[in-house]
Order: C-alpha cells, then structure tokens, then sequence
C-alpha cells in the first residue's frame, strides 16, 4: 500500500528535479560545466535532505513549495560535496549513484570546478527565492545558516576530521564529532530551514534541533553499515569503501550488532524530540524510519 510519504516524496521530487535543471540550463556558461553539474545532480540521489524541508513545512502546514529554493541549494550543496568525497585526493571512488563518478566521466579539474559552481550557486538560488515565499530577512537567515552548516564549523570541518581520522584509532566521542559534521550538520540544516520559512519560534525550533541531530547520527551510522554489508547496485556506490581507506567507522568501533543498536538508539531519540514538537509530524516520522531501514 502506498503511504502518504510514497506520493508526498514522488511529487515533490518531481517537482524539485524540474527546478534544478532549470536552474542549471539557465546558466550562461561553458557547456561542460554544466554538463557536469547536471551530470550528478540527476544521477538518481534520494533526495533526503530536500523530503526533510519539504516533510518540516508539511509539518508547519505550510505549503512545501515554498521550500522549493532552498531545497534546490541544499541539493546543489550536498551534491558538490558528493562530487569533491569521491575524488582522488579524498575517498578516491568511482562509482556514485549508480554511476561513474564526475572525475572519471569529467575529469578531476571539471569534476572540482563543477563542485564550486554548485556551492556558490546555492547561494545565489536562496537569494533568488521569489519575494512572495520569502522576505529578505527570510533569505538572509537561510543563508547564514547554510554557510554555518557547509562550511569550517560544519560539513567541511567534517570531512576533514574523516581525513584527520585515517589509519587512526578514534574513540567514539571523536568519530560522533565527524559523523555530526560531515553529514549531521547539513541534515540538521534542511529541518532548520523548514523551520526558518515556517517562522517557528524558540521552543519548537529546539526540539527540532535534537532531533535533526539524532537523525544526522542515525544517517550517518546507517551509511557506515551499508558500506560494509549494503549491495552495491542497490546503493549504487562501492562497498568497501570505508575499510580499504582505513576509517573509522561505528561498526569498526562497535561491530555490526552494536552499530545497529546505536542505531536503533538514535532512531528512538529522534522521534521522541519530534513527539515533543507537537507538529503534524506524519511525514516527519516516516523518514525518520526510513533512514534506519533503508537498503540504498
Ligand atoms: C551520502 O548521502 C553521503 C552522506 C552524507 C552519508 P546520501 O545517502 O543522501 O546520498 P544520495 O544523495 O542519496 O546519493
Ligand atoms: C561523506 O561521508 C559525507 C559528505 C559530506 C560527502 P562518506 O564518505 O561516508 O559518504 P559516501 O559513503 O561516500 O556517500
Ligand atoms: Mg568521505
Ligand atoms: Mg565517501
Ligand atoms: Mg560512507
């Protein structure tokens, strides 16, 4: 039976991946560089963080479709750090997505530029959110918060502990601190920024802060065992990744049991600060399972 998240995400996916080709079409540049920005944005990701915007609007009962440009520039953010992961110099990978890589198909100096383009556009896509979904002072929040999410304080100091962490023996506060940024942060920032259109106030938007960051970990933790155990046509990335780069990883610290009862702990605190909320969280709720049970 098909769920209200099933037509919910087939609709706004739908909708989102017009927008983001539109968006790149329009762009007065070199062929090959939108070629290659196209290239991963339509390789078939799940979509993840926009359904968290678009599922927190939902929540607000505020029509998801004004998260439409923030949503785009989330996408765009996380598909750049999806193209710049794989490269050589990080996690040296040739399969995204289902498919090769952008440095393979586009070479590595396309493949980084192609990744700038799309981190600075996301930018420039919030800021070009129609007046009628969003004021000024709207935008400008929705900036500052995403560049505090990206960047040195977020994802990119992130993914450098990952580098930092290398052929090293981590103890789990420090593996929880990259699991947080490399991944939680953005996550947590698609929730926050539901919440910033919505115009939530204080109360809700700390509850909804707890739970984003239990859901960062959850994602995180679940993309660590399906690196081990997933099936690489269904995840579309190689398996085996983190081992042969020597990580650390939940279920290199854990074992595979205890990474899904860590797991399943994250999952459970996530929906207690959601309960707590008092949204309509129906949509929120079946993400927050579908993040612990998904294959891909
Ligand atoms: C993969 O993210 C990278 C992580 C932060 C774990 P996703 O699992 O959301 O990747 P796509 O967008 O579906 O390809
Ligand atoms: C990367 O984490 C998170 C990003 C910020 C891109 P991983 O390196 O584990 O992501 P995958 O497994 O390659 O998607
Ligand atoms: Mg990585
Ligand atoms: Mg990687
Ligand atoms: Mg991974």
């Amino acid at each position: 039976m098909e769920t209200r998240l099933d037509s919910f995400a087939r609709e706004y996916k739908n909708l989102l991946d017009n927008e983001l080709r539109r968006l790149v079409e329009q762009l007065d540049a070199p062929p090959i560089l939108k070629d290659s920005m196209i290239y991963s944005l339509e390789a078939g990701g799940k979509r993840i963080r926009p359904l968290l915007l678009f599922a927190t609007l939902d929540a607000f009962d505020v029509n998801p479709k004004n998260g439409l440009w923030a949503a785009a520039a989330i996408e765009m953010i996380h598909t750049y750090s999806l193209i710049h992961d794989d490269l050589p110099s990080m996690d040296n990978d040739d399969l995204r997505r289902g498919k090769p890589t952008n440095h393979i198909v586009f070479g590595d100096a396309v493949a980084t530029l192609a990744g700038d383009a799309l981190l600075t556009y996301s930018f420039e896509v919030i800021g070009n959110t129609p007046v009628e979904f969003a004021t000024a002072e709207t935008k400008l929040k929705l900036m500052l918060e995403m560049a505090k999410a990206a960047g040195a304080e977020g994802m990119v100091g992130g993914q450098v502990a990952d580098m930092e962490g290398e052929n090293q023996e981590l103890t789990l506060e420090e593996l929880e601190y990259i699991h947080i940024h490399k991944t939680g942060k953005l996550l947590g920032y698609s929730v926050q920024a539901g919440a910033i259109l919505a115009l939530a106030d204080q109360a809700v938007l700390d509850y909804l802060r707890k739970f984003a960051h239990h859901l960062g970990l959850a994602f995180q933790i679940k993309d660590d065992i399906l690196d081990l155990v997933g099936n690489q046509q269904v995840i579309g990335k190689p398996v085996g990744s983190d081992t042969a780069n020597h990580k650390s990883t939940y279920p290199r610290l854990l074992t595979l049991e205890g990474a899904k009862d860590a797991l399943k702990q994250q999952i459970m605190n996530a929906k207690e600060s959601l309960q707590k909320t008092g949204l309509n969280t129906t949509l929120l709720m079946e993400l927050t399972d579908l993040v612990a049970s998904r294959d891909r």
